[in-house]
Order: C-alpha cells, then sequence, then structure tokens
C-alpha cells in the first residue's frame, strides 16, 4: 500500500489526485501545497515542492512511499537525483525524470540538440549567446517570416516570441542575449523556423525502455474568443483530437515517439515519468515544437478522466521499470473541460472571490484550480480558478455539458472562452 505525496497546487494536481485516489493501491494521499479541491479529497500539507530538505522531512516523518511530482520546476532542479542520491530517499519512487532528462523542458537547446541528434521531426534552428548575437541576426536574414525567438531557461511560458518583422526580430534577440529580457532564462536563445499547422499534444508515459501513449488532447491558450490576445496557461482542452486518425498516429508513434524514447535509452538518460510532446501537424507530417517533462495543465483535466487504469499501478511499473509488462485502458467517450478564470487574467487580477455554485454541477467533474478555503468558504487564489470537466459521446456533447455547468458557478469578475472546439 502506497502512502502518495503529491506535488503542486493546480488543476493538474487536482485531477491526478482524483485519479491517485480511485487506486486501492494508494492507502493515503498528500498534496503539497494543493487547493481548496484537493483538500476536499486528500491531505493538504504546507510545504514548498522546491525545498527539497523539507520534503524529505515531511516524506521521512509520515512514512510517505511514493512522490508524484506535478509541475516542471522540481523536475528542473532535479528532485529526482536528490532521492537517488539521499542515502534515506533512495528507495522512494519519485515519479518524473532526472534531472538531465527534466532539460527536455528546462533548456531549449537542449531539446533541439536531442531532437537533431535522434532525427525526430522538429523546426531548422540554431542557439545564440550574448557572445554570437551578430551571428544570431545573421542567421534571421535566413528564415523567413514571421521569426521564432525562445528562450532557453524555465520563462514561466512567456519565453517565446513570434514576430514578424526582421529588424523587430533581430532587436528582440538583442533585448533577451544582451539585455537579459528574460533574465538568466535568456542567456541563450533558440532561433527557429516558423512552423505552420494545427497544434495537437500527445502524452506519453515512459519507464525510459517502454512506454505506454495516453490520450492526445488539444488545448487553447489564448484568452480571447477565436484564439485571439494574450496567452495563457490553457483555458480549456479536448481529448481524443479529432483530427488525429491511425495513419497520423502511427506516423506520431513511429517518427517521435519511439526515437524520443529510444534517444533516452542511448544517451542514457533516467527517465520515468510523464513526457508531453507539443506537436504541430504541418500537411501531415508531425513535427516537435516542444517537450515538457510533466503532465499539461489543462490537459490532464481531460486525459487522467480518460484513463480506465489503475494509475498508481502504472506508477508502480514505472518506478520498477515493468511499464512493458502493465496494461493501458482508455475510455472511448470524448472528455474536454473549460476553464473559469479571474477577470483580468492573464494580466493582473483580484483574488479572495467568493465562488459559488460548485455544488449545483450535475454530471461534470469540478476540478481546482486556483481556488483555497477561507472561512470555510471556497475563494479564488489564482488567473485560472476552475476547470469544468465532462463526457460526451463526442467533444461536443461533453462541451455542451461543461457549459451548462459553468453557468451554475458564480464570482465576482468570472470569464471563460464560449468557443471551444470552434476550429475543430
Ligand atoms: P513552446 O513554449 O515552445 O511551446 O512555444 C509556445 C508556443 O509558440 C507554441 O505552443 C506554439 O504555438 C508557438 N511556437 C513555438 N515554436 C514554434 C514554431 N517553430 N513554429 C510555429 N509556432 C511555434
Ligand atoms: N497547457 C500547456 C501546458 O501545460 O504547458
Amino acid at each position: 500500500m502506497k502512502k502518495i505525496l503529491l506535488l503542486g497546487s493546480g488543476g493538474r494536481e487536482h485531477a491526478l489526485a482524483w485519479k491517485i485516489l480511485q487506486s486501492n493501491r494508494c492507502e493515503k494521499l498528500f498534496v503539497a501545497p494543493g487547493n481548496a479541491g484537493t483538500l476536499q479529497i486528500a491531505e493538504n500539507v504546507l510545504l514548498n515542492p522546491n525545498d527539497f530538505q523539507k520534503v524529505k522531512e515531511f516524506v521521512l516523518n509520515n512514512g510517505v512511499n511514493m512522490v508524484v511530482v506535478g509541475p516542471e520546476e522540481p523536475l528542473v532542479n532535479g528532485i529526482y537525483d536528490f532521492f537517488a542520491e539521499d542515502s534515506q530517499l533512495k528507495s522512494i519512487p519519485v515519479i518524473g525524470p532526472s534531472k538531465v532528462g527534466a532539460q527536455l523542458e528546462g533548456s531549449k537547446d537542449f531539446a533541439k540538440q536531442f531532437l537533431q541528434k535522434h532525427n525526430i521531426p522538429t523546426a531548422r534552428y540554431q542557439s545564440f549567446t550574448k557572445e554570437t548575437v551578430e551571428q544570431g541576426c545573421e542567421f534571421l536574414t535566413t528564415l523567413s517570416a514571421p521569426y521564432v525567438l525562445k528562450a532557453d531557461g524555465l520563462a514561466a511560458g512567456k519565453g517565446v516570441l513570434i514576430i514578424y518583422n526582421l529588424a523587430e526580430a533581430q532587436q528582440e534577440l538583442r533585448n533577451m542575449l544582451v539585455d537579459a529580457k528574460f533574465g538568466n532564462a535568456s542567456s541563450k536563445v533558440v532561433v527557429e523556423e516558423f512552423l505552420d499547422g494545427i497544434e495537437l499534444s500527445c502524452f506519453v508515459l515512459t519507464d525510459g525502455k517502454s512506454y505506454k501513449v495516453l490520450p492526445t488532447a488539444k488545448d487553447y491558450k489564448r484568452i480571447g474568443e477565436g484564439d485571439t490576445g494574450l496567452n495563457t496557461g490553457g483555458m480549456g482542452a479536448i481529448s481524443p483530437v479529432p483530427f488525429v486518425d491511425e495513419a497520423l498516429m502511427k506516423k506520431i508513434e513511429e517518427k517521435i515517439i519511439k526515437p524520443t524514447i529510444e534517444g533516452l535509452q542511448k544517451d542514457n538518460i533516467t527517465y520515468k515519468g510523464f513526457v508531453f510532446i507539443g506537436l504541430i501537424k504541418v500537411g501531415d507530417e508531425p513535427y516537435v515544437i516542444e517537450y515538457n517533462v510533466r503532465m499539461g495543465d489543462p490537459e490532464t483535466e481531460v486525459v487522467m478522466p480518460r484513463i480506465k487504469s489503475d494509475i498508481v499501478e502504472l506508477f508502480d511499473a514505472l518506478s520498477n521499470q515493468t511499464l512493458d509488462q502493465a496494461t493501458l485502458e482508455i475510455d472511448e467517450r470524448a472528455a474536454t473541460t473549460v476553464m473559469i478564470v479571474s477577470g483580468g487574467y492573464p494580466e493582473d487580477y483580484e483574488k479572495g472571490k467568493v465562488i459559488t455554485g460548485i455544488k449545483n454541477v450535475q454530471n461534470s467533474i469540478v476540478f481546482h484550480a486556483g481556488t483555497t478555503e477561507k472561512d470555510g468558504k471556497v475563494v479564488t487564489s489564482g488567473g485560472r480558478v476552475l476547470a469544468i470537466t465532462s463526457y460526451g459521446e463526442t467533444f461536443r456533447d461533453a462541451l455542451k455539458q461543461s457549459y451548462e455547468n459553468v453557468d451554475k458557478i458564480d464570482f465576482e469578475g468570472k470569464y471563460f472562452r464560449t468557443d471551444l472546439g470552434f476550429d475543430l
């Protein structure tokens, strides 16, 4: 039996917690720091996931024997290695990649080198530093507009610029490299060719040797209707992606997933966790836009509900490297999630608004993202507040169900996109 510590506090973590608690292998679930949703189903712990020493104390004092990592930061900071190298912790599995593996998300340059080395389709690119900024400006002239500039390091989803004008792109490259526009994260910048197509996300569980392909999903990143306005963490998601037919899935598996897992092995990279592959379909061909070393948010809120198999059994198989013997069963139904956000997000917004109506929701699952409990009431505490997930025969049926329930929930400044799926 497992006492599991889940690190993180968003909608992704509520969905992971919900799924973990369906397992009869889970005896006790702690979520650190969690939110008002995880508080209702598990035990929240006031713990910073990046303070590994504190995580260690908690794990040892509470008999935790599995750690599941939600967000990328602790992984990029090396929580896997911290456990593996500690004599008291090394027998406790951490679900996630090693520090080197997490570089697939932590460094765009590392990811591009990996993709190129293993012949995985991706946009043509070069990387530049302060010392080579003029070569970077030169390289830009060999590409055609729009230009894609990516800060190498983690930049909270803001480190990618797509610019339509050459002079402006060159200026931004200087801002990133010379003026440290994104701090240390942009001390190196990947400049790459723009790919024109439709995006989708593919999720894989791997023990470093074999893999299981989880349901695909598509998220809606822009704040405004019709995919306009600022980028957000994601305003909703749909699974499966309707335009992924058998032929495309086969290409994704053969040209992208298999070489990725084989590449990890060839490069001796320890990886026992989720791989989130951001793809773009150009014509009939899939290309990798990015790797993430965790699940997506809000994609988790549609992917977890479609997994029928016991997730803790799968996590056990990851740590024992017996994933090839495990089975993965997927629910045939579609799932969608609609994010309800705070007015003003992704820019400034107010917090602490009392949320009403959650109890009236019927036939949908309410995953909490930015919520907290205050004086016995659930109040907003983040930009993305609640994810309303539903099943349906088709994604349109599922969306209709989610939207019916979104209407029952209210708080001051409530906002959501009414047009998810408009492009499908
Ligand atoms: P990333 O953080 O690498 O996922 O980039 C953020 C977003 O920028 C992606 O979701 C895409 O919409 C877009 N993007 C990144 N790279 C490219 C590219 N080479 N061509 C077109 N769009 C891109
Ligand atoms: N929804 C995109 C992400 O989690 O990165």
